[in-house]
């Protein structure tokens, strides 16, 4: 089983698509272990986004996902670093596949709903950086065997 760590960026909450990019994930059969509600810190996005630091869209890539409230998920599941790539789509959702979240849900060159962690190491820094041991959960669903 592999954790990754997801965000539901502004523009997810404020087109109210939190619940049907959530639910995709959920019905997919990824565990939710870690979910908060939260405006993020200028600090924590720019460590977040620091291999991006020398971008010419750095400066707005920092300001808009500190713009308003995002949703933070850690989701575990087989593979499910890549299984999240894979369900997210192309950087921008004019590019995007249909049948995909930013795909079906986005068309702007600027703003796409939802960030996935894109390797394993970044998968243990991301989560790091947003949730705290104690905010991440073990526990047993009914439906972990059918997930295995
Ligand atoms: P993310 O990190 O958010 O999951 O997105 P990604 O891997 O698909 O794309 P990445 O290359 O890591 O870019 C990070 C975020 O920066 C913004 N961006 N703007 N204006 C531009 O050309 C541009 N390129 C990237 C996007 O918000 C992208 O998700
Ligand atoms: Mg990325």
């Amino acid at each position: 089983m592999e954790r990754t760590l997801i965000i539901l960026k502004p523009d997810a909450i404020q087109r109210s698509l939190c619940g049907q990019i959530l639910g995709r994930f959920e019905a997919k059969g990824l565990k939710i272990v870690g979910m908060k509600f939260t405006v993020l810190p200028d600090e924590t996005v720019k460590t977040h986004y620091e291999a991006h630091a020398d971008k010419p869209f750095y400066g707005d890539l920092v300001g808009f996902m500190t713009s308003g409230p995002v949703v933070v998920l850690a989701l575990e599941g087989n593979e499910a670093i890549q299984v999240c790539r894979n369900m997210m789509g192309a950087t921008f959702g004019f590019k995007a596949d249909p049948g995909t979240i930013r795909g079906d849900f986005g068309i702007s060159s600027q703003f796409n709903l939802v960030h996935g962690s894109d390797s394993p190491e970044a998968a243990e820094r991301e989560l790091g950086l947003f949730f705290s041991a104690g905010e991440l959960f073990d526990y047993s669903k009914g439906d972990d065997p059918l997930m295995a």
